[in-house]
């Protein structure tokens, strides 16, 4: 099994060390990896089943060591699903973050955004989504030892986590709303009419990642958070078109609040778990 032999290659890379928290790290967002402290990189060209990202932004390594007081393993670079490779390498990595000893996943993104009142910088704690990909990456045969068929989505962006996530906003003074992610498919940016039509349909920002992420870490049990990082208004709400330069602009100056947020979020699991019976 390709997740197996990816977690035991995460395990003797990293001798002597468990990742507890994943976290994947969206565009422009790679910054956060540079805090780990003790750091271990691997390449995901040598990790068997690993995704191989195309896109720039994104680098491609796990990072495992020390973050906030958590053995982390950190995915710097992701793929989409408009690359058009499917969702295997994506299932192998989640689940071999799981095997190798993850209990939780962190999921940051880059996002436009479909309230106007919340602009370019802003962070969005995901508290839930919209799959409108066209596709569902546990789609074939239901692998049994991961988890089961019809996995449940209600509450598949952890309550308690969104919480702690809220406590260290505030008390770190950093400026978090709430709201429902829409996964569209791209790589083409969405139209004013699909803007709209989002609207209408109950979500507070679009991107075009993370959901497959959560639904397969739900499936084989992870919990999970996310936050996603404001880079833009939607298509049609703000002034001008949105380009991909731009949203890597606007990520790299919100980053750093999203890194004090996610070392205090991480820190804080330490607390939360003192709370959990
Ligand atoms: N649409 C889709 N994906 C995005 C956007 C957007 O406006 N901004 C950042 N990622």
């Amino acid at each position: 099994m390709t997740a197996a032999r990816a977690a035991a290659e995460i395990l003797h890379r990293a001798a002597g060390f468990r990742p507890r928290v994943g976290i994947v790290l969206g565009s422009g967002l790679g910054g956060l990896a540079d805090r780990i402290g003790d750091a271990i990189a691997v390449s995901y060209r040598d990790l068997d089943g690993f995704p191989v990202p195309s896109v720039e932004g994104h680098a491609g390594r796990l990072v495992m060591g020390q973050l906030g007081g958590q053995p982390v393993a950190c995915m710097q670079g992701r793929v989409h699903a408009y690359e058009g490779n499917g969702f295997d390498a994506l299932k192998t990595a989640i689940r071999a973050l799981k095997l190798a000893g993850c209990d939780t996943l962190v999921l940051t993104c880059a996002a436009g955004s479909l309230r106007v009142e919340v602009g370019p910088g802003r962070l969005m704690a995901i508290s839930d989504h919209l799959n409108l990909l066209g596709a569902n990456p546990l789609t074939g045969p239901n692998e049994d030892s991961f988890g089961p068929r019809f996995p449940s989505m209600t509450d598949a962006w952890d309550p308690d986590l969104r919480a702690l996530m809220r406590r260290k906003a505030l008390e770190q003074n950093i400026d978090l709303v709430e709201g429902v992610y829409a996964a569209y498919p791209g790589p083409s940016f969405e139209t004013p009419a699909e803007v709209r039509m989002l609207k209408v349909l109950g979500a507070d920002a679009v991107g075009m990642s993370t959901v497959p992420e959560c639904i397969i870490a739900r499936h084989c049990g992870l919990r999970v958070a996310g936050c996603a990082v404001i880079t833009n208004l939607g298509v049609g709400l703000g002034d001008g078109p949105v380009d991909h330069d731009q949203t890597l602009r606007a990520a790299s100056a919100a980053a750093s609040d999203l890194e004090r947020l996610l070392v205090g979020f991480l820190e804080g699991l330490n607390e939360e778990d003192g709370r959990r019976p």
